[in-house]
């Protein structure tokens, strides 16, 4: 959710300083914990069930099912025969799967030299539609297999797609043959700008298959992490991604998490490895996310890079 100016970061908690001298305490020493893996995937298992629910199907949403809209009380669609033929049969990801990249979109990834590490991935999840170009490439890789889309940015960067459908189709290009994964049902006003994606997508023969998060999934998570102190409106969609690959995943590594505005090296960091511009409204307690995160990290259950890769 972005707005189009560019603003000072002053959003930076105090805090931020106590949080990156523990970083730069623990940077350098990590370890694998297979009990912490599995207790993460059980939790999430219980609580979340992503791999039957991460995604709107046919066997989880039939026909007459009513998904809710996040915080919306009074606000629902009910699955039809129309909205029903746009989901996938079932589960499509083949679970397990093996070393997942969960890619984040900060700054820190500028002049990381990540790219090859992140390309060796066997599953490489990526947020809201990122750049990919040739400048990029070192740090961030080339390759996806799950990309979200925020109905936002098809408004704002894409005219909803009530225009030109061209700019969409060509820039999507980059993503392969990877899932787009769209919250289509999160908020109401998400629906419409989500379905014109699908179509889009499927009128010219993309190589892409749309999944539809599902709700009820989301907000599963959104609790989940609520009970382990991230109190925010919303979850980023990093954390979604993240738990997701926990769920998921045999190994995780995580690259572009660092929502500060200065790195390790005390140089200044941008929001964004692409750009400077920060969100307009604060829906999200990144600050908190990262520190669950780095307790991950530190605990050998998943591996943050937060600096340069080898
Ligand atoms: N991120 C981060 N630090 C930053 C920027 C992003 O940790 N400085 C992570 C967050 O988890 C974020 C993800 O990278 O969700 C993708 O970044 P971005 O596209 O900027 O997400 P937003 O547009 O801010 O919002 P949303 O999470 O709602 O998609």
């Amino acid at each position: 959710v972005l707005c189009w100016f560019y603003v000072f970061p002053v959003y930076r908690v105090p805090r931020d300083k106590d949080i990156m001298e523990e970083v730069l305490r623990q940077r350098g020493i990590w370890q694998k914990n297979q009990t912490g893996i599995d207790l993460y995937r059980k939790l999430l298992t219980d609580c979340c069930n992503p791999q039957r629910m991460f995604a709107v199907t046919k066997e989880n949403s039939p026909v007459g099912k009513v998904l809710w809209y996040d915080g919306e009380f009074y606000h629902w669609h009910t699955v039809n025969n129309k909205t029903y033929s746009l989901f996938v049969q079932d589960n499509p990801l083949d679970v397990p799967l093996k070393k997942c990249a969960v890619v984040g979109n900060s700054g820190i990834l500028r002049h990381s030299k990540c790219g090859r590490d992140i390309d060796q991935a066997s599953f490489i999840m990526r947020c809201n539609l990122p750049p990919l170009s040739k400048e990029y490439v070192e740090d961030v890789g080339t390759r996806t297999h799950l990309v979200t889309a925020n109905p936002s940015i098809i408004e704002k960067r894409f005219q909803n797609l009530l225009w030109s459908r061209k700019a969409f189709v060509d820039s999507m290009k980059v993503y392969g043959s990877s899932y787009v994964y769209m919250p289509a049902f999160t908020m109401k006003p998400g629906t419409d700008p989500s379905l014109r994606a699908y179509y889009t997508l499927a009128d010219t023969s993309s190589n892409l298959t749309m999944l539809f998060a599902n709700p009820e999934f989301l907000s599963t998570v959104g609790k989940f992490w609520k009970g382990r102190g991230v109190h925010a409106k919303r979850l980023s969609t990093g954390l979604y991604l993240v738990s997701l690959a926990l769920g998921l995943c045999e190994e995780v590594t995580v690259y572009g998490f660092w929502p500060f505005s200065v790195g390790l090296d005390e140089h200044p960091v941008s929001h964004h490895y692409y750009d400077n511009i920060l969100p307009c409204k604060w829906f999200h307690a990144m600050p908190e996310e990262f520190v669950q995160l780095w307790h991950l990290h530190k605990s050998g259950t998943l591996r943050m890079r937060v600096g340069r890769c080898p």
